[in-house]
C-alpha cells in the first residue's frame, strides 16, 4: 500500500462516516413557509409544500430507465460509465471510468492534476463492500503546500489587473492535486472494480485518439493565449501553431504513457514516483515578474502527504426535500442553503402573486438572496479545518431570517455587509467580540469544471464536482506526462483579510496544507432519507446560482429534471450584485423576457444596461447534469445540458406506459 493510500485509510478510519447531516433544517418546523398552494397536497400540514417532484414528467428523450443512469458532459465519458454499470459495476465504479475518460476528452476542464468533491448516497441495500443507506462526501479538493503563506500572491511588480493572469498561469497556484487520490480511495473502499479496469478505456482513446467536440474546439480558440504560454501545451492543442479545430483527431500519447503507469503501478508513481518529480518541476514554472515568486512550493513530501478527506454533507430542509451538498471547504452548501431558506419565505412558483418562473418579482428576490449570501460567503467561509466557519449560525433560522428582512419586495437594496452569525451558533454564544461588518464583493473570475450524475441499479448515487480550477488550470502541462495542473490557489484570497477590518476571520486566507475555498456544490436532494435527484454544475462562483436556480425550477417551478436544466438561469456573485442572465440558445425557454429585465431595472438591478427593450440576457452560465429516481415507481432519469454536449445514457429502458 502506497504511503497515499495509508494517509487515506487513516483519515477514514477515524473520522465518522457520515449520515447525510443530521438537517439542521428539521428543527425549523416553525418556519414560515409560504408554499405555493397548488403544490400543496390536500392534508398536509400548512406550511408543508409537497411539490410534484417524485415524478419528473419528462427527462433525456423521456426515456425511463431501471438499470442506471450515467448524465455526463462528454458522449464518451458517458459512454465509459455506462459500459462499466453495464457490466455489473456500481455507480462508483463508473464514476471512476467517467473521471480518466473526461481527463482525455475534456482535458481543458478536470483531470489528475487536479481535485474534486464527490458526494456519494450508498443505497441501503447497494452493492458495494460497506454499510449501506449513507451519505457521505469525498474531498479530494487541491491543498496548499506546506510552504505556502498568506501572503504568497503578492507579486512584486504586478499591478492588481495583470496579478490574477499572472499568478493563475504559474506554478505559484498549483495546489496538490487530489483526484487520482479521491477516485482511488472511491474504488478501494465502496468500488467493486480495480483502478486498472477504471482507466482501461481512456488509455484506449488518449492513444488512438477522438474527434474534438465544437466545446473544446472553442475552448482552445477562445484560450485567451492559455494553450499557447508552455510549449508543451501548445503541442498538443495547437500543432505547428495551429489551434485544433471540431472534427480534428486529438491524440494524447504522453497522456497514456501516464495512466498507463497509474494503471499498472498505482497512484503511488503519481504521489511519490516519477510522476510526481515530474510535477514538482513543472510547478517551478513562473510567468511573474520575480520569477522566484510565481514558482510553486509544492515539495514531493507535500505529493506523498496529500490525504482525501471524508466529510458530512450539509443539508437544509426546504419545503419538504431536503437539499444536501459539499460542505467547507466548499462554500457550497452553506450558501445555497441560506438562499433556499432566504427564498423559502417568498412564494416562489405561486404565478397568480407574480412569482412565476421568468417573473420580475422572482428574479429580484432570487438575485436579492444570491447578494446576501455572497456577502456573508466571502466574509465567514473557508477550510474549516483551518478557522472556525460558523456553519451553524450561517444557517440559523433566525439568522437567515434577520437577513431575508433585508429583502424589499418593492426596491433593490444597497449593498449589504456581510451579517453576524456568532450569536446564532451555539459555539460562538459567549463570543463577545466586537465584529465590523465591511461590505464584501467577490471578485468575479471565469472559471470552468465539470459536474457528473450517476444512479445505478441499486440505486447508489453519485453527484461529482471535479475541477482543474480555470479552464485549461495553469496551462502547465506536465513535460512528458500529458496532464494539466491545476490553479486552484487562486480560489485564496490573493490578499490576506485577517483582521484588515476589525474581527475579519481571514476565513479564505493561504495557509500551509489548507484547502482554498469552493464555489463546487455536488447536489444530492431527498425525500425523507431516499435520494430522488443528483445534480451539479461547473462555472466558478456561479456554480452555487446554477444549483439554486435547478433547485427551485424543480420544486417551485414543477419543472422536470431536462427543463429545468434546460431554463436560462441568473446569477450573481457578489453583495454589489450585477445580474448576469441566460437567453440566447433555442433550448433555454421560457425566456426572462424583455418586459421583465426592464422591471428588473426599473427596481435598480444592475448588468443588464440601461435602455428599456433591450434584451440584456446574453451570458451561459454552468452545464448541469443530473439523474432522478422516481421513488414510486423506481424509475430513473437523466437530464443533461445543451451548453456542453451532455450526455445521458441509461440502461434497461422502461417501455412506456
Ligand atoms: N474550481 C471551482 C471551485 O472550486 O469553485
Amino acid at each position: 500500500m502506497s504511503h497515499f493510500s495509508i494517509v487515506a485509510a487513516a483519515l477514514i478510519a477515524c473520522l465518522p462516516l457520515a449520515r447525510a447531516h443530521d438537517d439542521w433544517g428539521d428543527r425549523d418546523r416553525d418556519r414560515d413557509r409560504h408554499a405555493h398552494p397548488a403544490l400543496r397536497t390536500p392534508g398536509t400540514p400548512p406550511g408543508i409544500a409537497l411539490p410534484p417532484l417524485a415524478t419528473p414528467a419528462s427527462a433525456w428523450d423521456g426515456k425511463a430507465f431501471r438499470g442506471g443512469v450515467v448524465s455526463v458532459s462528454h458522449p464518451l465519458a458517458a459512454q465509459a460509465g455506462a459500459d462499466v454499470l453495464a457490466r455489473g459495476g456500481n455507480a462508483i465504479d463508473a464514476a471512476a471510468a467517467v473521471q480518466f475518460m473526461l481527463n482525455v476528452v475534456e482535458p481543458q476542464f478536470s483531470g489528475i492534476g487536479g481535485g474534486g468533491f464527490m458526494m456519494i448516497h450508498l443505497a441501503a441495500d447497494g452493492r458495494g463492500r460497506d454499510r449501506g443507506g449513507r451519505t457521505f462526501a469525498l474531498d479530494g479538493r487541491e491543498k496548499a503546500p506546506a510552504a505556502a503563506t498568506p501572503a504568497m500572491f503578492q507579486l512584486s511588480g504586478t499591478t492588481p489587473q495583470a496579478l490574477f493572469g499572472i499568478a493563475s498561469t504559474s506554478g505559484i497556484s498549483v495546489g496538490v492535486p487530489g483526484t487520482l487520490a479521491l477516485i482511488d480511495t472511491a474504488l478501494k473502499r465502496w468500488g467493486t472494480i480495480r483502478l486498472s479496469e477504471a482507466i482501461e478505456p481512456a488509455i484506449g482513446v488518449a492513444q488512438n485518439g477522438f474527434r474534438i467536440n465544437r466545446f473544446l474546439a472553442a475552448n482552445i480558440a477562445g484560450d485567451g493565449g492559455r494553450t499557447s504560454l508552455q510549449p508543451e501545451t501548445a503541442a498538443v492543442f495547437r500543432p505547428n501553431g495551429v489551434p485544433l479545430a471540431e472534427g480534428d483527431l486529438l491524440v494524447q500519447p504522453d497522456l497514456a504513457r501516464t495512466l498507463r503507469a497509474i494503471a499498472r503501478k498505482g497512484p503511488k508513481v503519481f504521489y511519490e514516483g516519477e510522476i510526481a518529480q515530474a510535477i514538482v518541476a513543472a510547478q517551478q514554472r513562473s510567468r511573474a515578474p520575480v520569477a522566484a515568486e510565481g514558482a510553486g512550493r509544492m515539495t514531493l513530501r507535500d505529493l506523498k502527504d496529500y490525504g482525501v478527506l471524508v466529510r458530512e454533507p450539509i443539508s437544509v430542509d426546504y419545503r419538504g426535500w431536503r437539499v444536501a451538498s459539499m460542505s467547507p471547504p466548499s462554500s457550497g452548501a452553506l450558501t445555497v442553503g441560506q438562499m433556499l431558506l432566504m427564498l423559502e419565505r417568498f412564494p416562489i412558483g405561486d404565478a397568480a402573486r407574480g412569482y412565476g418562473f421568468g417573473e420580475a418579482k422572482t428574479l429580484h428576490v432570487m438575485a436579492e438572496a444570491m447578494r446576501l449570501a455572497f456577502a456573508d460567503r466571502a466574509r465567514w467561509m473557508g477550510d474549516a479545518d483551518f478557522v472556525d466557519v460558523p456553519e451553524r449560525g450561517l444557517l440559523n433560522r433566525h439568522y437567515v431570517a434577520s437577513r431575508a428582512q433585508l429583502i424589499g419586495e418593492s426596491t433593490r437594496m444597497a449593498t449589504p455587509a456581510a451579517g453576524n452569525p456568532l450569536p446564532y451558533d451555539e459555539r460562538h454564544r459567549g463570543d463577545k467580540r466586537s465584529v465590523a461588518l465591511p461590505d464584501n464583493s467577490e471578485e468575479v473570475r471565469p472559471s470552468h469544471t465539470t459536474h457528473y450524475s450517476i444512479v445505478d441499479r441499486w440505486g447508489n448515487v453519485v453527484s461529482f464536482t471535479t475541477t482543474i480550477e480555470s479552464t485549461w488550470g495553469t496551462g502547465i502541462m506536465v513535460p512528458g506526462w500529458g496532464f494539466l495542473l491545476n490553479n486552484e490557489l487562486t480560489d485564496f484570497n490573493l490578499a490576506p483579510a485577517k483582521d484588515t477590518t476589525p474581527g475579519d476571520p481571514g476565513a479564505n486566507d493561504v495557509a500551509p496544507g489548507k484547502r482554498p475555498r469552493s464555489s463546487m456544490a455536488p447536489t444530492i436532494v431527498f425525500k425523507g432519507r431516499e435520494p430522488v435527484l443528483a445534480y451539479g454544475s461547473p462555472g466558478g462562483s456561479t456554480i452555487i446560482n446554477s444549483v439554486l436556480n435547478v433547485t427551485l425550477n424543480l420544486i417551485d417551478h414543477g419543472m422536470s429534471l431536462q427543463q429545468a436544466i434546460d431554463a436560462p438561469r441568473l446569477s450573481v456573485t457578489s453583495a454589489a450584485g450585477t445580474i448576469s442572465c441566460e437567453g440566447t440558445e433555442a433550448f433555454m425557454r421560457p425566456k426572462f423576457s424583455v418586459a421583465t429585465q426592464d422591471a428588473l431595472r426599473a427596481l435598480g438591478h444592475l448588468g443588464l444596461g440601461t435602455a428599456n427593450g433591450a434584451d440584456a440576457c446574453t451570458a451561459a452560465i454552468g452545464s448541469v447534469q443530473g439523474v432522478a429516481i422516481d421513488l414510486r415507481s423506481g424509475r430513473q432519469y437523466g437530464g443533461a445540458d445543451l451548453r456542453r454536449e451532455g450526455t445521458v445514457i441509461g440502461l434497461k429502458p422502461v417501455r412506456a406506459d
